[in-house]
């Protein structure tokens, strides 16, 4: 497998000028350590610009959200792909299930971000997972299989082969609650087995993140997975010690 690892930071609605200002001149010491995997941050859009001055060469940047259209014009509060790869940006999250689930995002609109970012030339981080009670009931693969299909049907898997997928069940989000590695690898390689059932050498190239509770403490076990290139990485990416702790265990395990 010559997949790298991704660890990415969603720093969600968190953050001041001050605060960040810490946590990336903490996040920037020993850059030449983690030479075999990739770090992102996403912090929230006001801070793009000054976050990527501040970012060392060694840390990439990323969006949590962007508008469907790709055009510029008449869309109130909302953000268009190019100004954020204006901003540094190489990434951008889509279909988070929080976007989801407060903001009425459905696969359609997730798939029109999804198109919309690569148009950009962005790579979309597409977010997919199941609630506690899709996972209870046994409709796990049903729903991440309807949220990849739409965009499956919307851009082809070819378009898989920019872009990078996280498995974030809601369950445990924020919860302290994770997936078992077990559940994990399973839930992955459905994942990959959906993207290879029309393109097995894209399948093989793209890049699985898991999200839900990963810290420094449970990072290398879910790392280990076959199938888990990465991690996305919610409260933890707010304390560097943790944010490079699991960093770490990624650089520890990857083959470059
Ligand atoms: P936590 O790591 O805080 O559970 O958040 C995960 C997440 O939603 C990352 O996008």
């Amino acid at each position: 497998m010559s997949r790298r690892y991704l660890i990415a930071g969603n720093w969600k609605m968190n953050g001041s000028l001050s605060a960040n200002a810490v946590l990336l001149s903490e996040l920037s010491l020993q850059q030449d350590q983690y030479s075999g995997m990739d770090r992102l941050v996403c912090p929230p859009a006001p801070y793009l610009e000054s976050v990527e001055r501040q970012l060392g060469g060694g840390i990439l940047l990323g969006a949590q959200n962007l508008s469907d259209q790709t055009k510029a014009g008449a869309f109130t509060g909302e953000v268009l792909g190019d100004m954020l790869v204006e901003l540094g940006c190489r990434y951008v999250i889509v279909g988070h299930s929080e976007r989801r689930a407060l903001y009425g995002e459905d696969d359609a609109t997730v798939a029109r971000k999804f198109a919309a970012a690569q148009a950009a030339g962005l790579i979309p981080i597409l977010c997919v997972g199941e609630t506690l009670e899709e996972r209870e009931s046994g409709a796990t693969e049903a729903v991440l299989g309807r949220q990849l299909g739409a965009v499956l049907a919307a851009s082809g898997v070819g378009a898989f082969a920019k872009a990078v997928i996280a498995y974030e069940p809601v369950w445990a989000i924020g919860t302290g609650r994770t997936a078992t590695t077990e559940q994990a690898q399973t839930t992955h390689a459905f994942l990959r087995g959906q993207l290879a059932a029309q393109d097995a050498k894209i399948a093989n190239s793209t890049q699985l993140l898991y999200g839900g509770s990963v810290k420094a403490d449970n990072a290398a076990s879910l790392l280990s997975c076959d199938d888990v290139d990465g991690g996305l990485i919610g409260g933890a990416s707010l304390k560097a010690a943790e944010f490079l702790a699991i960093c770490a265990a990624a650089q520890a395990l990857s083959k470059n």
